[in-house]
Formats: C-alpha cells, sequence, structure tokens
C-alpha cells in the first residue's frame, strides 16, 4: 500500500513533476505526420534529462518508455515508426517517471487538428470523470465513492467505463494496493486514509465498455471498435482536497 509521509513526499512531488513536464511537451509537439515513435521520444528525452527513468519500460516486458493510444485503442499502445499520427486522431498519452526510489503516473488525451464534436465531448468527459473521483478521494471516503463518482460522470453523458482495467495504488512500485475501480458504489469497499498514494484513471468509451487485446500482447483496443480516451493523476489522499502530484 503507497502510504507516503514526510520525505517521501517531496521524492513522489519530484516524480510527478517530472511526469507533467513530459506530458507537456509531447502535448506541445504532436501533429499530424509524426509517428508514435518520435512522441514517445520527446517524453523519454525529459524523462532522462530530469534524471529519471521511464517507469514502463521493461515494465513486464513492455517495450517503451511511454504509452500512445490513438481512438478505438484504450490504454497500453506501443510506439512505433510506422504508426503515423493524423489529423483528427484521439490520442492518449500514459507517462511514468522513476526517481529517488519513487514511481509519478498520469495520462492526458488529445485531440489533434480539427476534432468531431462527439470526439471532443468523450475527452472532457474523462477528465471530468477524472476529476470527481479525485474530488471524491479523501481520508473516510471509500473506493467506491471514488469509482462511482467517476462512474456517474461517465454515464450521464451516454457514454461507458471500461471495467477491465483500473487504477492502482502507487509509491515505490508503480502498481500497489489497493485497486482503484473506475465504477462502483459510493460507501462501499476500502476506505481511504491520510497519505495512500493513488493513480485515478478511468477510460471512457464511446460505446460498449468492453474491451480487446491485440496481438502484440499489450495494446487494448475497445471491442466494438468506438473511440475511446484516457485522463489518469497520481494523488495523495488527506483529510481535506487530495494532492495532485501530477497537475
Ligand atoms: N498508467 C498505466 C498503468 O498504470 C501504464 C502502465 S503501462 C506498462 O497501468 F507498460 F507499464 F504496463
Ligand atoms: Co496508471
Amino acid at each position: 500500500m503507497g502510504i507516503v509521509t514526510g520525505g517521501d513526499l517531496e521524492h513522489m512531488r519530484e516524480s510527478g513533476r517530472i511526469v507533467r513536464k513530459a506530458l507537456e511537451e509531447m502535448k506541445s509537439l504532436i501533429a499530424a505526420g509524426m509517428s508514435t515513435k518520435e512522441l514517445e521520444m520527446v517524453g523519454r528525452r525529459v524523462i532522462e534529462a530530469e534524471g529519471a527513468i521511464p517507469s514502463f519500460l521493461g515494465y513486464n516486458g513492455y517495450p517503451a518508455a511511454v504509452c500512445v493510444s490513438i481512438n478505438s485503442e484504450v490504454v497500453h499502445g506501443i510506439p512505433s515508426t510506422s504508426r503515423m499520427i493524423s489529423e483528427g486522431d484521439l490520442v492518449s498519452i500514459d507517462v511514468g517517471a522513476f526517481k529517488n526510489g519513487f514511481h509519478g503516473d498520469a495520462a492526458d488525451t488529445v485531440v489533434v487538428g480539427l476534432a468531431d464534436p462527439r470526439a471532443m465531448l468523450l475527452v472532457r468527459t474523462a477528465y471530468e470523470a477524472r476529476d470527481r473521483g479525485i474530488a471524491a478521494a479523501r481520508a473516510g471516503s471509500t473506493l467506491g465513492d471514488v469509482g462511482a463518482a467517476i462512474q456517474d460522470a461517465v454515464e450521464a453523458q451516454g457514454f461507458s467505463v471500461v471495467r477491465a482495467l483500473v487504477g492502482h495504488g502507487i509509491g515505490r512500485k508503480l502498481h500497489e494496493p489497493p485497486q482503484v475501480p473506475n465504477f462502483g458504489r459510493a460507501g462501499k469497499g476500502m476506505k481511504l486514509t491520510e497519505g495512500l498514494a493513488i493513480a485515478v484513471e478511468p477510460m471512457v468509451n464511446i460505446g460498449d465498455f468492453r474491451v480487446n487485446t491485440m496481438d502484440d500482447n499489450w495494446t487494448i483496443v475497445t471491442a466494438d471498435g468506438s473511440l475511446s480516451a484516457h485522463a489518469e493523476h497520481t494523488i495523495v489522499v488527506s483529510g481535506s482536497e487530495p494532492l495532485i502530484l501530477t497537475a
């Protein structure tokens, strides 16, 4: 369980800062015609220049420093020199950084160039759902409160929330207990306590919530081929507003 206190919190802040810097650099340079590998290298350079290590590289054999997932790809897209980003693509970028013994993890989704209004609403909803989940995460509330807040925000727009993948505790390891589902019932599940570090990361589909894994054994795609958006922050629970380490 990622309970952080004192100096550990400063290390978590530092990893979170680096994750944010990498994401912003990637978002500022993303453009149609760029390969997902080129985009990965932008993020990787920032992480390494900050004296950190990409958390995902080699994690369970994952072969890249960041995940880039386009359109119906939900998460864990592997960057490739042959995968080009096109005008109108919905691109989710997921970054993790490890420094001083602690991880940070965050994801943003952007639409490249001119987007379909429904794709824009999907992206806005993913951020809104994440932020509602974060707002529900305080000492004394439960994992069910967080999941229900996320699920309500998503379903209010007629979209669906992925069930097969969840958020997670984070700290000395990228993935620690507890699992943080993006669905649930208010009042149910584990009680949150001050200092608990978690990654809150809803994956939101325009269509059905079901997903499949592609032949590369990593890329998760929507089963119905519909668009999907992903938004993630690393946070630390407190007695009042949570600390958002990747803002
Ligand atoms: N944010 C994602 C997660 O927490 C990224 C993991 S990619 C992996 O699962 F390669 F590290 F698995
Ligand atoms: Co994560």
